[in-house]
């Protein structure tokens, strides 16, 4: 059976360590590994936009001595006229893995089932796993743990980075806050998937409406965007229901004096996050941006060990 990374949980708790250690690794020796050497070629699909995402991947997938073809869905057949199974049983004869970010889950799901090759999700509707394990890499880089750790997500409960670091975060036994509006709470299978997870970590999941009280004490605090990437019309609706969990330095000062900010970029400086605090001290999202290529190159090496052996 061909490993995919479609969600954040297709890593046992091990498998995603050792992805993070494989990501430090390849860190320290940039140009070092090249399992794409051919070169290989893997598709990257775009339904959505994107900046780190796309040059992290191209750059990440050269790296490791393959070509990045960059596809977006607009001028290809995806999407219109061709289903994910029939685009993935054509590119498998063609390419040795295929990233695709997209809006339904259930399209990578497809995808995925369609293919023999590690089909690998750059953000979805409901998640968004590679940023995650950069995330992780961060805060393990700050911190030098994740387990026993406190990570508090504020605003959009039922986005996709916050869906993420219930998954990704309980299975690296830390302790995962997300405080959201009620109608903006996370699905209700993810929460139960993440309590299962974080029952076998050591990990705890907790959601509340309170932002002051998720910040306080927290080792990682993060926020997204209020609109996420399909949701522009609700944009007045949603500023007017999360203007309360914005990040100032009030919120974050209730975390821990060692605490760090995280954001998955792009920022709406005043809305989500005021600017003293994301271009401030604390703030640890340049490298966190950068990670995204040293942790991607570990996921992209790791998926093409397993699928090979
Ligand atoms: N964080 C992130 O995925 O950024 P892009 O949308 O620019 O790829
Ligand atoms: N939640 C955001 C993440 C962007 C990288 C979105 O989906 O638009």
């Amino acid at each position: 059976m061909t490993r995919h990374f479609l969600r954040d949980d297709d890593l046992t708790p091990e498998e995603q360590a050792q992805v993070l250690d494989l990501a430090v690794q390849i860190r320290d020796d940039r140009w070092g590994r090249k399992p794409l050497a051919g070169p290989q070629t893997v598709a990257v699909i775009f339904d959505k936009s994107s900046t780190r995402t796309r040059v992290s991947f191209a750059v990440g997938i050269a790296d490791l001595g393959g070509s990045p073809l960059i596809i977006s869905t607009a001028n290809s057949q995806l999407g219109g006229k061709e289903t994910p199974s029939d685009t993935a049983r054509v590119l498998e004869r063609l390419v040795s893995a295929i990233v695709w970010r997209t809006y339904a889950q259930s399209g990578l799901e497809e995808m995925a089932s369609g293919t023999t090759v590690p089909v690998v999700n750059a953000l979805s509707d409901d998640f968004h796993p590679c940023q995650l394990l950069a995330d992780l890499l961060t805060i393990r880089d700050a911190l030098g743990t994740l387990a026993g750790r406190t990570v508090t997500f504020l605003g959009d409960g039922a986005s996709n980075m916050a869906q993420s670091y219930l998954l990704a975060g309980a299975l690296a036994g830390m302790n995962v806050r997300v405080a959201s509006p009620d109608d903006f709470a996370p699905d209700a299978r993810v929460v139960a998937d993440a309590d299962a997870i974080a029952a076998r970590t050591g990990g705890s999941v907790e959601l509340c409406t309170d932002p002051f009280g998720a910040a306080a004490g927290a080792d990682v605090v993060v926020t997204d965007t209020w609109v996420s990437m399909g949701k522009e019309e609700e944009k007045a609706r949603r500023i007017a229901a999360m203007a309360s969990y914005k990040v100032t330095p009030e919120l974050m000062a209730l975390a821990k004096p060692s605490a760090i900010f995280l954001h998955c970029l792009p920022a709406d400086r005043g809305y989500e996050v005021d600017p003293e605090v994301i271009d401030g001290p604390q703030s640890a999202v340049w490298n966190q941006a950068e990670n995204r290529l040293h942790a991607q190159k570990a996921l992209l090496v790791w998926l093409l060990e397993k699928n090979a052996a």
